[in-house]
């Protein structure tokens, strides 16, 4: 598929979050259309499409460059009917890149039960750093993954010797 990315745009908004309220694992954590416009519509995140060569819409990726894990994909999801064609493989490709240039370590939550996801953060080299129970709803857990390209603070700089 020919795709690129930009901002997402308010008259998006609706569409989008109607992918959220249509799909695991929101549907379990109980978001209702209205719940998913606001976590489309929380401040302070980067707001990411992929869109198809029409312009329309097809993935969507939330960044979050706050907070203690700092290089946060927040949300990720795809259009139901475009998924397994590699939008969501792309859409994790450009948050790296984006996160990155940035910051040597990316972070993303992902619920128990999507073992989809799962295989598929794998795939791209997350690793399970974490595991937090009864974290956004009672009974299930969010996986912490990470992936690295080292400490956030340099090394100190090696002892040249001198006295
Ligand atoms: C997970 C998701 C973003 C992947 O996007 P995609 O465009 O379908 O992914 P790609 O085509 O690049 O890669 C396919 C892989 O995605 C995963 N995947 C495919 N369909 C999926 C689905 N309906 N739900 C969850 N994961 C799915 C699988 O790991 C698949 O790999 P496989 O061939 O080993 O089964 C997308 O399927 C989706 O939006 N799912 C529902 C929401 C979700 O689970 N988001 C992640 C929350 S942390």
């Amino acid at each position: 598929m020919d795709m690129t990315f930009r901002e997402l745009a308010e008259d998006e908004v609706e569409r989008c979050a109607g992918w959220l309220t249509a799909s695991e694992p929101w549907i379990a954590l109980g978001f209702d259309q209205a719940k998913s416009e606001w976590a489309l519509r929380r401040v302070g995140l980067e707001k990411w499409v992929a869109v198809d060569s029409d312009d329309t819409p097809v993935g969507i990726a939330l960044l979050n460059f706050g907070g203690p894990f700092v290089g946060y994909l927040q949300i990720l999801c795809v259009a139901p009917e475009q998924r397994g064609r590699g939008i969501g493989s792309a859409l994790i490709g450009f948050a790296e890149e984006r996160i990155f240039a940035r910051h040597n370590n990316m972070f993303i939550c992902v619920t128990d039960f999507n073992t989809d996801a799962q295989r598929l953060y794998a795939r791209h080299g997350f690793e399970q750093v974490g595991r937090l129970e009864n974290f956004l709803v009672t009974g299930h857990a969010e996986l912490l993954l990470r992936k690295t390209r080292g400490p956030i603070f340099a090394p100190p700089a090696p002892n040249d010797g001198g006295a």
